[in-house]
């Protein structure tokens, strides 16, 4: 943990709980919100979440190679309307989208009014949405899949950077999976955040594990400004590993869950 770090308020243990969403959201610009949202639910949610989606969203599902893929884009961009939608005091088929180079989507210019800022990861059967105002945001979760240490370690070596490899290489070996996982999911956060997704060679950057619950962007080819980046581990269930990165400093991240959150009766989602 660097000196600056450990002034930080509110830090949360990396076991976090996942506490139903408040009534008032009260976004503020030093705060970080995280959503968990279980991708699992009925065709009747379905088919309420498919029509608040826009004629492109839809063509996408259309166009998705299986099942598995369009069920879980409708869920997921369904709910972060509904999600958007509270934040921004508007309707959830309202909400327009615009797309950067590399895929990333944000809030159209006609929602400028109020900087909202925000990033989706979906694994498994989960997905993470995660919010902040103003600031460049990055979210990853990852369902841990069986699998060798040695099947991690070769990964490792590939796409790591040398001193991820070496850190990971240095451990017991049975901590490695975990670490392996925490450091993809911070890394994944990261270029996610930029906006630039994997474009940016995952090796290209350094991310120090040495802090169990706020990582340390140490280096970067790119020669970006490390120190303005805020890591977080996130603990989205059994089973899976997720971070979340944000641009800026004195940041407190607050972990809601979606599945029981109201909507504006406060009736139950799922
Ligand atoms: C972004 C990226 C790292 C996502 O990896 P992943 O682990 O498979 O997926 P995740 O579940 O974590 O995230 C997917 C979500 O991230 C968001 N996203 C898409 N592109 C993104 C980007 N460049 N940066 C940040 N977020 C992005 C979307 O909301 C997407 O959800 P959706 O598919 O439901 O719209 C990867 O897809 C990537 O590098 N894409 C860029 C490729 C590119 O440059 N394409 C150019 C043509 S569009």
């Amino acid at each position: 943990m660097d000196s600056s770090d450990a002034a930080l308020p509110d830090v949360p243990s990396p076991a976090l709980v996942w506490r139903n969403g408040p009534a008032n959201l009260g976004l503020n610009g030093n705060a970080v919100h995280v959503w968990r949202i279980p991708l699992s639910v009925s065709s009747d949610r379905m088919d309420a979440l498919k029509i608040l989606l826009s004629s492109d969203e839809t063509c996408r599902i259309e166009r998705a190679r299986s099942q598995q893929v369009k069920r879980r884009f409708l869920i997921s961009r369904g709910i972060l309307r509904e999600l958007l939608a509270r934040y921004l005091g508007t309707e959830p088929a309202e909400i327009k989208f615009k797309y950067n180079a590399h895929g990333k989507p944000s809030l159209d210019d006609e929602h400028a009014s109020w900087p909202l800022k925000f990033n989706l990861s979906h694994s498994g059967d989960l997905a993470l949405v995660a919010v902040a105002v103003g600031r460049d945001i990055g979210v990853d979760v990852e369902y841990c899949r069986a699998g060798s240490v040695g099947d991690r370690m070769r990964v490792a070596r590939r796409y790591f950077s040398t001193s991820e490899y070496t850190f990971l290489d240095r451990l017991p070996v049975e901590d490695r999976v975990d670490s392996f996982y925490r450091l993809w999911t911070c890394k994944e956060a990261f270029i996610k955040a930029t906006g630039l997704g994997l474009t940016v060679p995952l090796s290209s950057f350094d991310i120090d594990l040495e802090d169990s619950i706020r990582p340390v962007l140490v280096a970067d080819e790119g020669g970006g400004n490390t120190n303005q980046w805020i890591l977080q581990h996130l603990v989205p269930g059994e089973g899976y590993a997720g971070a979340v990165a944000v641009n800026g400093r004195d940041l407190s991240v607050s972990c809601w869950q979606w599945s029981t959150y109201a909507l504006a009766e406060r009736r139950p989602l799922l």
